[in-house]
């Protein structure tokens, strides 16, 4: 099940790209107006699929080898903060929780009437974290671009 569920959340990291990118673009097309009834979709569509992605890291982190095992590992060895254990015990968990949040936030500020411009500020600084924060194979973390494949 954890390989599944691995695989899933490796796969999931596309959608999760792309529904941002096309928030943004959609949203950075439509400038300083405020965003009104439809025009909310696609920040909804990032925040449901950031979330499920959440959901799945939660479950890998709790359950699988490279979550909490590996922070436990990381302070039981003293490894550095940029090995595996580091990475997937921090790092990735910290900066991934952290740009769910400005998602979430994005889309709460959309309810609320706000202008895109601002939505999409943090929907931007959201993308930038999570490229940063994907497990790449030129890192050397991860298992690769796809996975199982
Ligand atoms: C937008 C959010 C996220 C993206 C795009 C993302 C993407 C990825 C990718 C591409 C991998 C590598 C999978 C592989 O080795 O094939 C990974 C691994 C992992 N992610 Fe995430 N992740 C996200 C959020 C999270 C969150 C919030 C958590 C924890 C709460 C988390 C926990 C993990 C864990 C524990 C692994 C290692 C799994 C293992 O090798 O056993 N991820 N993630």
């Amino acid at each position: 099940m954890e390989t599944g569920l691995l695989h899933l959340h490796s796969s999931l990291r596309y959608i999760v790209l792309a529904a941002l990118l096309y928030a943004i673009i959609k949203g950075w097309k439509a400038g300083e107006q405020a965003v009104e009834g439809k025009e909310r979709r696609p920040y909804l569509i990032a925040m449901i699929v950031a979330h499920i992605q959440l959901l799945l890291g939660l479950g890998l982190y709790f359950m699988g080898e490279n979550g909490l095992t590996a922070l436990n590992s990381l302070f039981d060895t003293g490894a550095s903060l940029f090995s595996s254990l580091g990475f997937f015990g921090i790092i990735h968990f910290v900066l991934m929780v952290t740009a769910i949040t400005l998602i979430t936030k994005a889309h709460s500020l959309a309810k609320k009437n706000a202008t895109h411009r601002s939505v999409v500020r943090l929907m931007l600084f959201a993308l930038l974290i999570v490229l940063v924060a994907i497990p790449w194979p030129f890192y050397g973390y991860g298992s690769g671009f796809f996975p199982g494949m």
